[in-house]
């Protein structure tokens, strides 16, 4: 049992099961023992990998989507370029690079790493190596002001909470204990009235509906500044494009799949994010797409990239790059499973990669 395990049955032998939510949220953030509170998890060495860390294509090919709506939004001499969940800061580093083609842009930029994780905050300055930037830890204490914000792979993170159907009631799925003493799902008390979609309120007895309430929140954040300030996000994530019914919640331990329940603190967790829910919770801002990760970078030009940074490059170096941009683009892949979606000021066009 791992320590944040053992702390977790001690809390629930003297209050009862822990909705599944609190689980996630303390397995993955708990301030001592939370997976990424004190790792550097991602790349071979570790249990994932991410876009941005298989290639700098993608981050350079964000960068260009950020100058171009920049553009769109009038050129302002100031905006806030924020990153939500950085990770190693390899997306920042690329996007930072790819600003700098186009100077008034760059020049424009007031940097901010919005980052949990004290570990991954110093991974991220070391990446940065010394260029301004500043972190916090909230999407609410970003500075006022129009506002560019890119998210990869943040809300795949969010906790979820699960919700099992029994007979035409809804229960919640809550973590206990086995009879063993380890950390085992429970079923717990009905929930009237989930706000489930319609198409996931009619699944059959034993289904498996999520939500993720911190998710819509950050939705709902995001639309409300962007409509009101000016701006954009860019949400990439794995999900379901409409709402879907089923249990997606998993751990990744070394790149392998891991029981869900077996090791908190020391594996990764992660559920499908429900885009239908975050477009719904977005209000003013003007939705565009999902469209599949594939699309969007074909339309921004990955192949073209790629054929630049193969030109100078040895067969062995060249075929790599081809390998990490099909890897990002082709539908076995990353290509269809990742979506895109952006929250836009509602006077913005359509954003580029994102045409319907
Ligand atoms: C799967 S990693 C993605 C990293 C990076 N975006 C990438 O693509 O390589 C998730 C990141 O989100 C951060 N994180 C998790 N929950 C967060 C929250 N509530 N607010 C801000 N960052 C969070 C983690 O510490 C980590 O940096």
């Amino acid at each position: 049992m791992t320590e944040l395990a053992a702390l977790l049955a001690g809390r629930i032998r003297s209050s009862g099961p822990l909705p599944l939510s609190e689980f996630m949220a303390e397995a993955l953030g708990h301030p001592q023992y939370g997976y990424y509170m004190a790792r550097d998890p991602f790349g071979v060495a570790g249990d994932f990998t991410t876009s941005p860390e298989i290639s700098q294509m993608f981050g350079e090919l964000v960068g260009l989507w950020c100058a171009i709506v920049w553009q769109a939004m009038g050129s302002p001499p100031k905006v806030v370029l924020a990153e939500m969940g950085p990770g190693r800061g390899t997306l920042m580093a690329d996007i930072l690079r790819a600003a700098r083609t186009l100077p008034p842009f760059a020049a424009a930029l007031d940097v901010y790493l919005v980052e949990t994780s004290p570990s991954l905050r110093n991974r991220q300055a070391q990446t940065l190596a010394g260029q301004p930037a500043t972190w916090v830890e909230r999407f609410e204490d970003l500075p006022p002001g129009p506002l560019l914000l890119v998210a990869n792979e943040l809300f795949d993170a969010l906790p979820i909470r699960q919700l099992e159907k029994h007979g035409s009631a809804w229960h919640e799925r809550m973590v206990g204990l086995s009879d063993a003493g380890s950390l085992d799902f429970v079923t717990g008390p009905e929930v009237p009235a989930p706000p489930l979609a319609e198409a996931v309120r009619q699944a059959p007895d034993g289904a498996v509906a999520e939500l993720c309430p911190q998710g819509r929140a950050l939705a709902q954040a995001i639309g409300c500044r962007v409509a009101a300030s000016g701006g954009a996000a860019l949400i990439i994530d794995y999900g379901y494009t409409r709402s879907a019914v089923g249990d997606s919640l998993q751990a990744l331990r070394r790149h392998c799949y891991h029981p869900v329940l077996s090791d908190p603190g020391e594996a990764d967790l992660t559920a499908h994010v429900d885009f239908q829910a975050l477009a719904e919770a977005a209000g003013e801002a003007a939705v565009h797409g999902p469209v599949a990760q594939g699309r969007f970078l074909l339309r921004l030009g990955i192949e073209e990239r790629a054929v630049m940074l193969m030109r100078n490059a040895t067969p062995e170096v060249a075929a790599d790059i081809a390998g990490r941009a099909r890897r990002l683009i082709d539908p076995g892949e990353m290509g269809t499973l990742f979506q895109v979606l952006a929250l836009c000021h509602p006077t913005l066009p359509v954003p580029p990669g994102l045409e319907p």
